[in-house]
């Protein structure tokens, strides 16, 4: 029997659950979240919806972990939003509580699960969640590559008046300031894009990309963006439970590819049964090693600070 769990039944992890059960791919869809009747009311619902979609799966709510027993994948949406007045810090420190505690829990009940970590901060809760499980590097990854690779796609189709399924878009690196656009790697149809939009407009493409989540935060006012990042991080879940070795930019543990080892950083992967199968050394351009060994960097200082919060 295969099973999914999803940790946190709020926006994004309820539409990942959602997303999972609706391609009918696994038998079991557990949601849990520490609100009590939360994850069982919008499961009762979810179920519900399977004679009008036409699906099997079924979905589980719960707030006790031994339902979760057994999960070959878990992902690990639970977490808060940055609220008015909390530093950066404050809010590592919370999440940092939660997905330790929530790491710990899966261990339990799930030690041979594969953990899909998007909680954020994103890459210090990756490598916080990689820790804590004592889970081989290959069996933790996190969701961000996916989710900023399919925003910069969404705005090279529109400007470029192409169809979406015709763009391949890929962003490497970590999140925010530190994503590193692959241009190489990009094309429309057999075109390189570099044929289809110039240097500047590409340009302009990346930086509303960089600033993709924010863009949405700004228009819903409360609470970030669901739709795109859940069906990244379900096609992630996908890639495992079916073992397909999927090629997908992911936040992966880094072992001297491209000369960068020992931090968990965006970079293409090879996605099955195990997590990460494998890293692909991707040919690219000098300019982009070198964008990729500077988001190590930063990545890096910041895991540092998550040294100085008492766990
Ligand atoms: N265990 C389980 N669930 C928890 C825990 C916990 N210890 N702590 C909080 N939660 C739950 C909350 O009760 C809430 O239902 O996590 C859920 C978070 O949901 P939302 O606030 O709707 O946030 P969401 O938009 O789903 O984003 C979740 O993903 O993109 C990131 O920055 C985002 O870190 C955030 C996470």
């Amino acid at each position: 029997m295969s099973k999914v769990t999803v940790v946190g039944a709020g926006k994004y992890g309820s539409t990942t659950a959602q997303r999972i059960a609706e391609w009918d791919i696994v038998d079991e869809v557990v949601m849990t979240d520490i609100v009590e009747g939360l994850p069982q009311g919008l499961a009762l619902d979810m179920n519900q919806s399977r004679p009008v979609v036409g699906y099997r799966t079924k979905v589980i709510g719960t707030n006790d972990y031994a339902d979760t027993a057994g999960s070959d994948v878990v992902v690990i949406t639970a977490g808060l939003p940055r609220k008015p007045g909390m530093s950066r810090m404050d809010l590592l420190g919370v999440n940092a509580g939660i997905v330790k505690a929530v790491t710990e829990e899966i261990v339990r009940y799930s030690p041979d699960a594969v953990i899909i970590v998007v909680t954020n901060p994103l890459d210090q809760m990756t490598t916080l969640a990689a820790e804590v499980s004592g889970f081989p590097k290959n069996r933790v990854l996190g969701q961000a590559g996916m989710l900023d690779s399919a925003r910069f796609a969404h705005f090279i189709s529109e400007t470029a008046d192409v169809d979406i399924l015709d763009v391949t878009a890929v962003t490497l690196g970590s999140h925010g300031e530190t994503m590193v656009p692959v241009p190489s790697m990009c094309s429309v149809g057999d075109k390189p894009l570099s044929d289809v939009l110039d240097a500047d407009t590409i340009d302009e493409l990346v930086d509303r990309t960089r600033n993709g989540g924010a863009e949405i935060v700004a228009f819903l006012k409360t609470g970030s963006a669901y739709y795109a990042p859940s069906a990244a991080a379900a096609a992630m879940v996908r890639a495992v439970v079916e073992d397909s070795g999927a090629e997908m930019p992911v936040c992966a543990w880094m072992e001297g590819q491209y000369g960068i080892e020992d931090v968990y950083l965006g970079v293409m992967a090879k996605i099955g049964a195990n997590g990460v199968e494998q890293v692909i050394e991707a040919d690219l351009t000098d300019e982009e090693v070198a964008g990729l060994r500077e988001a190590a960097v930063a990545v890096a200082a910041k895991v540092a600070d998550l040294e100085q919060i008492d766990l």
